[in-house]
């Protein structure tokens, strides 16, 4: 648990609450006069995530927090408002806040609104509890004091999408922890002992391969990444099984990137493209993270998660450009760049996952730089052989808000993989397209089963803090992964 992340409770008493704050659509904003010369004054034109703040001669401070225009109003305009709600009062220890009556189907703003109370709780429990982390465990700067919000609301809808924001909050924040801890601290064991306490306290269960047994499974991808290190690579995987007699609805296999470090290995990368390289475990955070709200979603689908876990190093023993190794699908890659390293740890998850029958598999990664270039740091690729698959995440990506845009797996592009000496090269010989032939090199381990790659690039840091985004890791993936699972 972060402890800068502030309690939230659905209640209608404002107990000790100094400040309140609502919510306020474009349209409202034009009706009341009262407001008018205020706002106009302070350049509020009740824009998403815009405040203006009144303090009153009791000392209260009452903030007008913007929706936008009444009919754009969606579960995403709520977190953000929320997230500008707490940024905007994170001087005040308790807060209350009317946003989710605001937007859910009782006020005069319902023909705009879809969300109901469930939703629009959850959202402001997700945007403000986002906003207000930070990443403490080598700093006592705190950067809000907001201990307590109190959301207006009752009845069991609303306690229902308390408790799923606060999850989803936690899921988050562990990911962002994950994430942020430095490369040389969350070791592959490290990364283990966590995930074993949250298995412990979601009630799932939880096995771990040791490097011995690694090597036993046949993952030669995983055995060639670990090889230049000091840390011995874990495999480790984490299911959930729904109670009750029915037999699960699907089985679904979740797969991700767990590189501690990159250093590029001997393809060695500069100091500049190292400098961030302690999140280039992003995928498996995620995966982490998303299996503790599935836990408590408790949908009728089995989930097994998948998390291949090393640093790229690059000591005495390190793999060589030009070294060849086994995956456990049997097939041999050429290692031409040693910097192409996810790939090859995913490649024996992949295999893996592919044995166990899913009904689809879904891999997330900090796969490349090259799907960056193509759309940016906030909108993750994916990939897939099926489009069904794909309407599934896109839904997902709807409903969270985490943006995501399919790309393709072009046949005529397999050809760039293929090498003289093994079954594929791990880097293609056009270096355009990165993404493109990252995509394609995991889909030669995958069989039998819808598959999706969701290559999220620097999307897993951010620069600066922004909306339910702080500085640093961002949590990507965590919410979709969930959502993307519970509404199967
Ligand atoms: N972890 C990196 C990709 C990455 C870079 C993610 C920057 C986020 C920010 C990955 O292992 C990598 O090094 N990819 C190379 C592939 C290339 C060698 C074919 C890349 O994208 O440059
Ligand atoms: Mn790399
Ligand atoms: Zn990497």
């Amino acid at each position: 648990m972060v402890s800068t992340v502030p309690t939230f409770t659905v209640s209608n008493a404002t107990a000790k609450a100094t400040a309140t704050a609502h919510g306020m659509t474009v349209e409202q904003l034009a009706k009341d006069s009262s407001l008018a010369t205020q706002a106009s004054q302070n350049g509020f034109e009740a824009k998403v995530g815009q405040t203006l703040s009144t303090t009153g001669i009791d000392g209260k401070v009452t903030v007008a927090v913007g929706l936008g225009q009444q009919d754009k109003v969606e579960a995403n305009t709520v977190r953000l408002a929320a997230a500008a709600m707490a940024r905007s009062l994170k001087f005040h220890k308790e807060i209350a806040t009317s946003l989710a009556t605001d937007v859910s189907d009782s006020l005069d703003i319902k023909d705009a609104v879809r969300l109901d109370i469930k939703d629009a709780v959850c959202a402001v429990v997700e945007g403000a509890g986002m906003a207000s982390y930070q990443f403490t465990s080598y700093t006592k700067a705190k950067p809000t004091n907001l201990k307590k919000v109190i959301i207006a609301g009752s009845g069991a809808a609303a306690k229902s999408g308390l408790s799923l924001g606060v999850t989803s909050v936690n899921a988050v924040c562990l990911a962002r922890d994950l994430v942020n801890e430095p490369g040389g601290s969350l070791t592959p064991t490290e990364f283990v002992k966590r995930a074993r306490s949250v298995a412990r306290s979601a009630g799932l269960k939880i096995t771990v391969w040791d490097g011995k047994k690694i090597e036993a499974e046949k993952m030669g991808g995983i055995m060639a990444v670990n090889q230049g290190s000091t840390h011995p690579a874990r495999f480790v995987m984490i299911n959930y099984v729904p109670t009750g007699k029915a037999k699960p609805k699907a089985s679904i296999g979740l797969v991700g990137k767990g590189v501690t470090f990159d250093s590029g290995g001997l393809s060695i990368k500069s100091g500049q493209g190292m400098m961030s390289m302690k999140i280039d475990m992003s995928g498996a955070a995620a995966v982490l993270a998303s299996m503790m709200i599935i836990a408590e979603q408790a949908p009728k689908v089995a989930v097994t998660a998948y998390m291949p876990l090393t640093d790229n190093m690059i000591n005495g023993d390190a793999f060589r450009p030009g070294d060849v190794f086994t995956a456990r699908n049997g097939k041999t890659v050429e290692v031409l760049n040693t910097d192409a390293e996810g790939r090859l740890i995913l490649a024996d998850a992949l295999s893996l996952a592919s044995e166990a029958k899913h009904d689809a598999i879904v891999d997330i990664a900090t796969l490349t730089g090259s799907v960056t270039a193509a759309l940016g740091p906030k909108i993750s690729g994916v990939m897939t052989n099926d489009d069904d698959l794909f309407a599934r995440i896109n839904a997902a990506s709807d409903n969270t808000g985490e943006k995501v845009w399919r790309l393709p797996l072009p046949e005529e592009y397999r050809k760039f993989l293929d090498s003289g000496v093994a079954d594929l090269r791990n880097i293609g010989t056009v270096s355009q397209g990165g993404a493109l032939t990252a995509g394609l090199f995991l889909s030669e381990f995958v069989s039998g089963a819808p598959w999706a790659h969701i290559d999220v690039g620097v999307g897993a840091m951010a620069d600066s803090s922004e909306g339910y985004v702080t500085k640093g890791g961002t949590g990507v993936g965590v919410r979709l992964l969930a959502d993307f699972v519970s509404s199967w």
